[in-house]
This record gives C-alpha cells, sequence and structure tokens, in this order.
C-alpha cells in the first residue's frame, strides 16, 4: 500500500515518525525528523511569502497555545466544538474535542489548548489595530499549533491531536473588501471535477479572488498538478458553525483514497468579533469587522506532498520534489575514501553549502548512497573521482532520469 511506502521511507529516513515510540506511541502524535522539519520550515516559509504578500497591510503575529475558558465560551467552541460519540449502550453524545489544562497551585483554574489558531488574532485584534493605524482590511496571521482531541486519530499522519496550522484572517469592513477582480475575472477554477470561469461563480468577488490565489499557490508555487488539486462546496449542513460561505481546498492523494481536505476558505462574517466584542471605530464608524480565513493544515499538506511527488519504480523508490519543497536538494559523495578525494569533496562541499542544503555522504557505495537520496528526494547528486582531481569537474547525478554528465 501506497501510505505504507510512505511511513516507511518517512520513518527511516527522519521524515516523521510516532513521538516518544520508545515508551509505545499515543495515537495522533507524530515528531518530524531532521528532514521532515526543513521540509515544514520551507513550506511555511513558501506560505508566509505568498499570503502575506498579498496586501501591505497583512501581518504575522504569534500567541500562546494556552487560552482562558473565557475565550472559548464566547467563541462558541464549549458548547459546539463536538463530534457524535456512541457509548457502549448505543447512546450517542456529543464528545467536546478541545483539551483542558489546570492552571495554577490548586489546579482550579480551567484553561483550554486552542482548536485552531484563528481565535488568537481575533482577541488581539484591537490592540494590532490601533497599532497599524486603524486601517481595513487588515490580516493578522498565525502559524502554531492547535489540539483537539480527536475520537478516532485514524489515517496515521492526516488526524493528529497536535497539529500545525497556517492561518490568515482578513478583517473588513462588511461591502468594503476591494480586491483586483480584472486580474483574476477570466481565471479557470477547479472546482469539484469542472473548470468554472471565477466571474461566473455566484459568490463575492473578494471570496472567488481568493480561491485564484488559493489555486495558484498550489499550482505555481508547491507545483502539484490541476488534475490533484480542486474546491469542495460545503453546504449548509456541513459547514462549521461560524461560516456562511466554505469551500474546503482538496488534494488528491491515492495514499488516502482519493481528494482529501488538507485546508479552506471560510467566510466568518462578524461572527467572531461580535462574539468577543471586538467593536472598533472606522472612520466615525463603530463596526464589527467582517472576517474571511484562509486556513491550511501544515501536516496535512506535509503528507499531501509526499504522497503526490512519490514515485516507485522497478529498482528504486524516489521523492520528485521541486526545490521549493525538497529537504535537501545536493547531495556530494567522495568515489572512494583516498587519494585525495574525500578532501577535493569537502572542497567541492564547503563551495555548494553556502546557496544549498546540501548532505554530504561516504559512506557505502556509491549506488546504494544514491538510492538513499533518491528515497529523500535530492534533486542533484555530486561525484568526485580521481579525474575530478586532475580536471576540477564532478560527475552530476539528475534523480528523475538518473542521468549522468560530467560539469
Ligand atoms: N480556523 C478554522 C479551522 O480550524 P478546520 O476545518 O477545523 O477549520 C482547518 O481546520 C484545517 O486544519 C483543516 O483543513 C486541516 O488541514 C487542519 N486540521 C484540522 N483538524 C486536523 C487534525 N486533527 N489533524 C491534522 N490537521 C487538521
Amino acid at each position: 500500500m501506497k501510505s505504507d511506502d510512505i511511513l516507511n521511507i518517512a520513518t527511516k529516513r527522519g521524515f516523521f515518525f510516532p513521538s516518544g515510540e520508545i515508551y509505545g506511541a499515543k495515537a495522533g502524535f507524530w515528531t518530524y525528523g531532521h528532514l521532515g522539519t526543513i521540509m515544514k520550515h520551507k513550506f511555511e516559509n513558501l506560505w508566509r511569502d505568498y499570503f502575506l504578500k498579498l496586501s501591505d497591510n497583512y501581518f504575522e503575529i504569534e500567541d500562546v497555545n494556552i487560552l482562558s475558558e473565557d475565550v472559548f465560551k464566547n467563541s462558541g467552541h464549549l458548547k459546539h466544538f463536538s463530534d457524535p460519540l456512541e457509548d457502549e449502550k448505543g447512546n450517542v453524545k456529543q464528545f467536546n474535542m478541545m483539551l483542558e489544562v489546570k492552571v495554577g497551585v490548586t489546579g482550579d483554574e480551567k484553561m483550554y489548548l486552542r482548536p485552531e489558531t484563528a481565535q488568537s488574532p481575533y482577541i488581539s485584534f484591537k490592540r494590532e489595530f490601533m497599532a497599524l493605524r486603524e486601517k481595513l482590511p487588515m490580516g493578522l496571521a498565525v502559524i502554531g499549533k492547535a489540539f483537539r482531541n480527536e475520537i478516532n486519530p485514524r489515517q496515521g499522519f492526516f488526524r493528529l491531536r497536535e497539529f500545525t496550522q497556517a492561518e490568515l484572517q482578513i478583517f473588513f469592513k462588511e461591502d468594503e473588501f476591494d480586491v483586483n477582480f480584472d486580474e483574476v475575472k477570466n481565471y479557470k477554477l477547479k472546482v469539484m471535477d469542472k473548470d468554472v470561469k471565477c466571474s461566473s461563480l455566484k459568490i463575492p468577488k473578494f471570496y472567488a479572488y481568493h480561491l485564484v490565489k488559493i489555486q495558484q499557490f498550489y499550482l505555481d508555487v508547491l507545483k502539484i498538478s490541476k488534475e490533484k488539486f480542486r474546491f469542495r462546496e460545503l453546504d449548509k449542513d456541513e459547514r462549521a458553525f461560524y461560516n456562511k460561505i466554505h469551500y474546503d481546498i482538496e488534494l488528491d492523494m491515492d495514499s488516502l483514497g482519493g481528494f482529501k481536505e488538507v485546508g479552506g476558505l471560510h467566510y466568518r462574517t462578524d461572527y467572531d468579533t461580535k462574539n468577543h466584542k471586538v467593536l472598533v471605530n472606522c472612520n466615525g464608524k463603530n463596526i464589527y469587522p467582517h472576517v474571511l480565513e484562509l486556513s491550511f493544515g501544515v501536516d496535512r499538506n506535509i503528507w499531501a506532498l509526499m504522497d503526490i511527488f512519490y514515485r516507485k519504480e522497478k529498482e528504486r523508490e524516489l521523492f520528485l520534489f521541486n526545490k521549493n519543497v525538497a529537504p535537501v536538494e545536493v547531495a556530494v559523495f567522495p568515489l572512494v575514501n583516498k587519494d585525495k578525494i574525500p578532501e577535493k569533496a569537502e572542497e567541492a562541499y564547503n563551495l555548494i553549502k553556502k546557496d544549498f542544503n546540501v548532505f554530504y555522504d561516504c559512506k557505502g557505495s556509491i549506488g546504494k548512497m544514491y538510492r538513499r537520496m533518491d528515497e529523500i528526494g535530492c534533486i542533484a547528486m555530486l561525484t568526485i573521482d580521481h579525474n575530478s582531481l586532475k580536471n576540477n569537474d564532478v560527475t552530476l547525478r539528475d534523480r528523475d532520469s538518473m542521468k549522468q554528465i560530467r560539469v
């Protein structure tokens, strides 16, 4: 099975593995190893670079993970954030998925691990609005941990109890969110299995514009093919309790049996600002700002990249990662460990490590070293041999074609 193949490489090579394995890992908690951590940071940086640059008035903030009970009373999570759970007698009860923390010496003070990063921008909004000269639209992003006591954290890495979200909350005055719609109106959005012209969707312009920006992120930045990407609109019964318009972002993953959600675009209206009583004065009028939320599960996207770029060939397994996401971009090998070849290889390594993520390996046969690098999606491999000493050149092997040239 493909998911087993991916998990096998992920755990063996240091992408990710169950947390606390030596004590019997608990389901839904995973550790990122040295490769997975680089890949995760790369994804987060791509996300930052892309979405925060959509406007001069979008910024990132960082908040604590533990928030007071009042936050979740007012956000609606204490009441609504639950899944149905059947007990032994067959009765169905609502099970709240938030994780509780007891704070203070007596442990009397009840707080919660945040189930979404979104609440932090809402409760920080007033301060940032003042600091940023009271301009709307204004965006506040958080890339950080979220926690959910998932009843059934199956599907290995995909349904986690502790995970990372990258979310951008854009605050705006209702009916006053201007976007450059001309730029995107002819763009073809992939909605389920159809290409739909952006301007033909019966949704507000600001919403359609952000669907385009999200699709472009997946296709142009992450280089995911259009066949593997789609939006799915959720109807009233499927939507989260706070959403008025909700499209999920879905990627097609063989390992999970088809299209699965990795994020969403949520029009939350003034639901959150009203509930937190975030009333602000905007151009002489008191308003509750409306919120458009761009929400992404970082770990699900990492799994999706592993799934989509994985290939199994007759003699090898590999990931066809591009430079944007590959944890290791170049590898350097001395062909043999003698005759001043390792010294020359180190010279090459020191020269290129300033510009690339480089891995140096001198343990084992060249064939095995190549296979190991294929398995972590390393793009280019340089080998130094006796001729390199004479000609000051290397053998360059391309991962995808396995072709070798001297340069
Ligand atoms: N702030 C909105 C929000 O949290 P959500 O649909 O509940 O909306 C957003 O979650 C994203 O977070 C999902 O699309 C998914 O990528 C990720 N996510 C949610 N629950 C998850 C879990 N148990 N494990 C991993 N990722 C999860």
